[in-house]
């Protein structure tokens, strides 16, 4: 989030804030289709920005109009019933990408994790292997530390292109932020791109540590259903997909929402499942978990939008 939701916008004030913004524009735009988990409301207004000059336009706009402003990049989230009030913004314009100079990467928000991964391959640049599972986008890989275990964003950032609340473009250096498990220190604002410096290596070598990993993602998660990744970080020294199976739950359905049978740190949505119904069932795993093994585990989504 950009700034806060304050009261209920009107399309008027929306269309104010918005003006000088050049990319497409969709009203009403129900949000399902854009998350990987496809539930969710829809958005007063979802804006696809051409450019960077349109998301510092609709940053401005909306400090000015005290509109609330968020990015949706769609894989790690859930998108509430009643959907989201005021400006969503959708980065995938921003999808340039390229080697700026030797073994520097500048790619834009909204540039496919595994798309940076097949250009780093065919540059033969090692260092993003970890991307290739990873559905989000460049945006939300720095905004969330985004890794497996090949790697983290942490690992290859130098610097993020950012857009401050009040419509500034910066230079990030990476080395003046703090990285969590899952979560980059950034001050409030938007990533539109970032810088990666990588190493030279043998593209059979990269080739190689990735295929090794996408088939064992591939034979352990369920990748062709919808998901939204893990659904809970891992504790310390365990995993909460043992923690879940241990606690009897795969294969646990509230509506369409199922706990998968593939992963236990998966909830999978087998059609016609609601947020409501994903939300539901977060709480009784987490219930259960905690029951049994005293552990609360720390949901990985995000959760946005009115019930
Ligand atoms: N396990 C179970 N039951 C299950 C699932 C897993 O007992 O139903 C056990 C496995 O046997 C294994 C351990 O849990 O001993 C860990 O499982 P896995 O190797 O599948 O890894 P994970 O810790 O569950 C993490 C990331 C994934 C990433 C995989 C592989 C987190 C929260 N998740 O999962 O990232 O793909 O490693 O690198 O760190 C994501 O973050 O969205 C994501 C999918």
């Amino acid at each position: 989030m950009v700034t806060g939701q304050r009261h209920v916008p009107t399309l008027s004030v929306i269309r104010q804030a918005l003006r000088h913004v050049q990319g497409d524009i969709r009203w009403d735009e129900p949000l399902a289709p854009y998350t990987s988990l496809q539930v969710g409301g829809p958005a007063d207004v979802l804006v696809f920005p051409a450019d960077v000059e349109d998301v510092i336009h609709a940053v401005q706009g909306a400090r000015f109009y005290h509109l609330p402003l968020m990015v949706l990049g769609g894989t790690n989230v859930v998108i509430r019933d009643k959907g989201v009030r005021g400006i969503v913004m959708h980065l995938k314009q921003l999808s340039k990408v390229y080697e700026e100079k030797t073994n520097r990467v500048y790619a834009q928000a909204g540039v496919r994790l595994p798309r940076l991964m097949q250009f780093s391959l065919g540059w033969k640049l090692s260092g993003m292997e970890w991307a290739a599972g990873i559905p989000g986008t460049v945006g939300g890989g720095v905004a969330m530390n985004a890794g497996t275990r090949l790697g983290e964003m942490q690992d290859v950032l130098e610097a993020v292109d950012f857009v401050t609340i009040h419509g500034r473009r910066k230079r990030i250096e990476a080395s003046t932020l703090s990285f969590l498990y899952r979560k980059t220190m950034l001050p409030k604002g938007i990533v539109v791109g970032a810088w990666m410096q990588l190493r030279s290596s043998a593209k059979d070598t990269i080739h190689a540590a990735t295929s090794q990993y996408l088939q064992y993602r591939k034979a352990t998660q369920p990748l062709t259903l919808p998901n939204a990744g893990s659904v809970f970080q891992n504790p310390p020294g365990d995993s909460a997909g043992r923690l879940v199976e241990a606690a009897g739950l795969k294969g646990v359905r509230i509506g369409d929402a199922e706990v998968s049978v593939k992963h236990a740190n998966f909830i999978v949505n087998r059609g016609a499942a609601t947020a409501e119904h994903i939300l539901l069932l977060v709480r009784k795993v987490r219930e259960r978990v905690a029951r049994k093994f005293g552990v609360r585990l720390i949901l990985e989504w995000k959760v946005v939008g009115e019930r």
